[in-house]
């Protein structure tokens, strides 16, 4: 079902597809996204997103990805607000295109950036926060070993209003690299 499914870091080169994947999927993401500026819908906002990640990239703050099936970019996968130190620890996030989805794409997607974050990057823990009501995401996560760990009330500001989410975590261990 997943056969297919990489994850790799995004490149320069991702920035056209990426645009028009986003524009294609704008109804399908907003429920789930915060507001995003009108540049966000533009290459150039693009652009300049993808530069600032692969800055900070290099400093070792975030993982941004492409999810690629058979070699076409069909979504995203990042994480955000990697801190070292004692937490060794990542925020999750993810969408997949509108047209794939409900075949394991984003499952296969997170498994493999799971195994990024545990293996090359070293971390020890990623976190991943879903609406009450993503069964979809939540399925995703709970498929790849993450456990529930509380709501956390007005938690992020999607769809122009602080919603309460669902917290999760993965911890680095035996079979997941
Ligand atoms: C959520 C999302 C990433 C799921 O991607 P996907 O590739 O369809 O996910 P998968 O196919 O790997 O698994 C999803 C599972 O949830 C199920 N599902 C889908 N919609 C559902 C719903 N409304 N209620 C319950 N389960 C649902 C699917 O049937 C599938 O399970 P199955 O394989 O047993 O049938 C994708 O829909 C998406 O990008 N949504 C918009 C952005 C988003 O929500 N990102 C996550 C933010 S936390």
């Amino acid at each position: 079902m997943s056969a297919g499914v990489t994850v790799r870091l995004v490149a320069p080169g991702d920035v056209a597809p990426l645009t028009a994947l986003l524009v294609a999927n704008r109804d399908h993401l907003a429920p789930w996204d915060p507001v995003r500026a009108p540049e966000y819908w533009t290459e150039q906002g693009q652009r300049v997103n993808t530069d600032r990640l692969l800055d900070l990239y290099e400093l070792g703050g975030v993982l941004p990805g492409v999810v690629l099936l058979d070699g076409e970019v069909v979504g995203q996968v990042t994480v955000n607000n990697v801190v070292r130190g004692a937490f060794r620890s990542g925020d999750l996030g993810y969408w997949v295109s509108h047209h794939v989805t409900g075949r394991g794409v984003a499952t296969a997607a997170v498994a493999a950036t799971a195994r990024w974050a545990f293996g090359d990057a070293g971390l020890h823990r990623l976190q991943a926060g879903t609406l009450l009501h993503n069964a979809a995401s939540q399925t995703v996560l709970r498929r790849n070993g993450f456990t529930p760990i509380g709501v956390a009330p007005g938690y992020l500001c999607i769809a122009g209003r602080w919603q309460d989410h669902l917290l999760f975590q993965l911890l680095d261990g035996p079979g997941m690299r």
